[in-house]
C-alpha cells in the first residue's frame, strides 16, 4: 500500500492463493525531446503489477511504451503515452483512456506522500483500491516520483497540446511543428509472468510446562508481505514490517525466559 492500511484487499489476496504475478522492478524511461538541444532524460519507474486471481486477470497487460508523451486532457490519446500527476487521475478518466486506446499512463508521485492532504490521501487510496480491481486492464500504468525534470515535462506537456484544441489544419500543423515532443522510451523487454515462486512462512514453538496439551497455546503473528499497487513502492512499514520487528524482538526475550525453570511460562508459545 502507498498509504496507510488497506486490509480489504489484502484479505482478498490471503485467502485466494494460488495467485500468479507478473514480474515487476522498476525499470527506466528515456524521454527523448524532439528538439535535439535537451538530452535524454532517464528515471525510475515503477510498473502497476499485474495478477491472475482465481482464473481473472487483474492490472496492466502489457509494459511495453514507445510513444509521445500527452497531458491526460488531450484529445487525442490513441497509441500516446499519457503523464499525468496523481491529482488528475481519477477511475473514470482511466477508464476513458482505456476506451480511447491510450498506450500508456505515467502517473507522477508527490516525493513526499506523508504530506499530502487528507483529502489527496484519500484519492490515492481509491485510485489505487479502484485501479487493483479493475479487470483486464491492457495499457501498462507506470508511477514516477515527481522530479523537477520529470515536472518541467509535464508542464511543456500541457502547454503543447494547444495542436489538438486549434481551429484549423493549418494552426495545428504550425502547433505541433513548433511544439515540443517527447518520446516516452521503456528500457528492457516485456514482462513476463512468474511461473514458479515460493512464499515462505517462519515459524517458532517455546515448549509449556508439564501437559502441554491441556494448556492454551499463545500465538503471536506477523505479515511481513506487503500487499500494493506497485510492489516497488510498497514498502509495508506499518502492514507489516513493524509488527515483524515485534514479533522477533519478542521471540529473543522469551527464548532467552524459556531457558531458565524459573523464567519459564506455563503456556506454549
Ligand atoms: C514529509 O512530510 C511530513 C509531514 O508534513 C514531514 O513531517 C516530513 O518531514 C516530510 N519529509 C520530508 C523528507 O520532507
Ligand atoms: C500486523 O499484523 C498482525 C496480524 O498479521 C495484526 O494483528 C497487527 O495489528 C498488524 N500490525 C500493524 C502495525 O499493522
Amino acid at each position: 500500500m502507498l498509504q496507510g492500511e488497506f486490509g480489504e484487499i489484502l484479505e482478498m489476496f490471503r485467502n485466494s492463493f494460488p495467485l500468479s504475478f507478473l514480474f515487476f522492478i522498476p525499470i527506466f524511461i528515456i524521454i527523448s525531446p524532439v528538439s535535439p538541444v535537451n538530452a535524454a532524460h532517464e528515471f525510475a519507474i515503477y510498473r502497476m503489477q499485474q495478477f491472475d486471481l482465481q482464473g481473472s486477470q487483474f492490472g496492466c497487460k502489457s509494459s511495453l511504451i514507445n510513444m509521445e508523451a500527452r497531458p491526460i486532457d488531450a484529445k487525442i490519446l490513441t497509441r500516446r503515452c499519457i503523464v499525468a500527476k496523481l491529482t488528475d487521475v481519477t477511475i473514470s478518466k482511466y477508464r476513458d483512456l482505456i476506451s480511447q486506446n491510450a498506450g500508456g499512463l505515467l502517473i507522477l508521485l508527490p516525493q513526499n506522500l506523508s504530506a499530502l492532504t487528507e483529502e489527496n490521501k484519500q484519492h490515492l487510496q481509491s485510485l489505487e483500491r479502484d485501479l487493483l480491481l479493475e479487470e483486464n486492464g491492457v495499457m501498462p500504468v507506470y508511477f514516477a516520483w515527481e522530479t523537477p525534470e520529470l515536472i518541467a515535462v509535464y508542464d511543456d506537456i500541457n502547454s503543447a497540446t494547444a495542436g489538438d484544441q486549434a481551429a484549423t489544419a493549418v494552426e495545428a500543423l504550425f502547433n505541433s511543428a513548433s511544439a515540443n515532443g517527447f518520446q516516452m522510451v521503456i528500457s528492457g523487454s516485456q514482462a513476463k509472468a512468474l511461473s514458479e515462486f515460493q512464499i515462505t512462512n517462519i515459524q517458532g514453538h517455546l515448549s509449556g510446562f508439564g501437559i502441554e496439551e491441556q494448556l492454551p497455546t499463545i500465538v503471536v503473528v506477523a505479515h511481513y508481505d506487503a500487499f500494493g499497487i506497485a510492489p516497488g513502492l510498497s514498502t509495508g512499514a506499518d502492514s507489516n514490517g513493524s509488527g515483524v520487528v515485534a514479533l522477533l524482538e519478542l521471540a529473543r526475550l522469551l527464548s532467552k525466559l524459556y531457558t531458565n525453570s524459573r523464567t519459564h511460562a506455563k503456556y506454549p508459545f
